[in-house]
């Protein structure tokens, strides 16, 4: 023990020696100056660092993970230069009635094709509908209530109690796989919509007519989708599921909204009219997406170029599939070329786009649906989903921007246009009248016409 004691004593004060001689200080400094700074350091710097370090960490977590979201109302693009005129500013509450005035005095062309076409539908996007929650919809001229039960499971419905007329999506509760109306707690199942249960019934007898119209639906590629046909016998098409998306092997990097004032038919034929694509889309996107200074001057270092082409199917090929083919690029001086992007975009029904595009850097999906809440008025997303992995971290924000300047750049055309049913096309046109011949295949005899929809809501 004595031996062991002595041992420590002596490799202690080589360490001390050792600790003296080889910094500038004495002993004592080692002993006091070196507590002191211990004393400064766990309270401020080392918190300080600390906060930094997970401030940093939660940042980066932020910026890796975080969906961006890019979203716009209905007065937010392309009345810029009537409010800028009037000189009314963003927050003023003229601004509401000053484009609700431009948007009557539109002319908005004649002979308009139906406003709510055959096909599925987007209503809400998954991540909007919890288990079991329940919310209104009002679109395609109806108003439903959809909701999600605790299993996961999806059902439309018509929205009112035919008891009493109660919206089931203001205040419906979720039990099972029925809905509660609010107003006398009367039950509807999800399945066929059936009344299953009026609790204050004395009877328990339940009306066989106490039924709501059940909507097919289905969720898929982060939306929920109804089909809408004006004939009830009508068999909906396979739906296109991206397994990437559906296996988590692509994830959500964000999305863009908006409502635009247009007929559904004018927000797809963008795919086929080619010709608009420079006039558009070509000036560089820094200059904007208001087409009064799209074309800035400033801006001409970079121009955007596009290679397009617009197939209907062919035979023997699902009818409700059209496809489109374009490559765009960026162009520097008319001279360096970057941007690369292969994209193939396929048109399914009247309302849903899948853009599958091909980058230098990898691959990437933008998803749109298109769904008509007014016979004028659009709701149109886009999805953007790719790999997980750095590159898309950043490159997806980017993209998302981009795309959104260059969609708000139709909007600012779309929210003024006419219909025009017998346009002045040219040869160079003819990708527009192959599609509208296209298109016309998601109208029935029995569709609700322009018109009639348009009464419904003038009341
Ligand atoms: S209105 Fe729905 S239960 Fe009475
Ligand atoms: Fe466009």
């Amino acid at each position: 023990m004595e031996k062991l004691g002595s041992m420590m004593e002596y490799r202690l004060k080589t360490f001390a020696n050792w600790m003296v001689h080889s910094g500038n200080g004495t002993l004592e400094d080692l002993l006091f100056k070196t507590r002191d700074t211990l004393t400064v350091w766990p309270w401020s710097t080392a918190l300080m660092y600390s906060v930094a370090g997970v401030a940093l960490l939660y940042a980066l977590h932020l910026f890796y993970y975080q969906a961006v979201v890019w979203k716009r109302d209905l007065t937010d693009i392309g009345y810029n230069h009537i409010l800028d005129a009037a000189r009314i500013g963003k927050s003023n509450r003229k601004r509401v009635d000053t484009v609700n005035r431009a948007r009557r005095l539109r002319k908005i062309g004649d002979k308009l094709p139906p406003p709510y076409p055959n096909g599925w539908f987007s209503v809400l996007e998954s991540e909007d509908l919890a288990r079991g929650e329940a919310k209104s919809v009002d679109c395609l001229g109806q108003n439903l209530v959809v909701f999600r039960t605790q299993e996961g499971e999806v059902n439309i419905l018509d929205a009112y109690c035919p008891h009493l007329g109660a919206n089931l999506g203001v205040g419906g509760v979720v039990r099972g796989d029925c809905i509660e109306c609010p107003f006398h707690h009367w039950s509807f199942s999800g399945r066929d919509g059936q009344c299953t249960n009026i609790p204050y019934s004395k009877s328990g007898v339940v009306p066989k007519v106490a039924r709501l119209r059940k909507w097919r639906s289905l969720e898929a590629n982060g939306f929920i989708f109804v089909w809408h046909h004006v004939d009830p016998e009508a068999e909906p098409w396979t739906f296109n599921v991206l397994p990437e998306i559906e296996d988590g092997r692509w994830v959500y990097y964000g999305k863009n909204e908006f409502l635009v004032n247009c007929h559904i038919q004018d927000v797809p034929e963008n795919g086929a009219d080619v010709a608009h694509l420079a006039a558009v889309h070509g000036p560089n996107m820094l200059s904007g997406s208001d087409i009064r200074y799209s074309r800035a001057a400033w801006a001409d270092f970079g121009m955007h170029s596009w290679l397009a082409s617009w197939k209907a199917p062919e035979q023997g090929e699902p009818a409700h599939i059209a496809k489109m083919d374009l490559v765009h690029s960026f162009r520097i001086f008319n001279k360096l070329e970057v941007g690369k992007i292969d994209v193939r975009a396929y048109q399914i029904g009247p309302g849903y786009v899948q853009l599958m595009m091909n980058t230098g850097m990898g691959p990437f999906v933008v998803l749109q649906t298109v769904t008509p809440i007014e016979p004028l008025v659009q709701k149109v997303i886009h999805r953007f989903y790719a790999p997980r992995n750095i590159w898309n971290a950043i490159f997806q924000k980017f993209a998302i921007w981009a795309e959104s300047v260059m969609f708000e750049r139709d909007m600012m055309v779309w929210n003024h246009k006419q219909f025009i049913d017998n346009p002045l096309l040219i040869k160079e046109d003819r990708l527009i009248k192959c599609y509208r011949k296209w298109y016309s295949q998601f109208y029935s005899e029995n569709s609700v016409s322009f018109q009639m929809a348009k009464e419904k809501l003038d009341w």
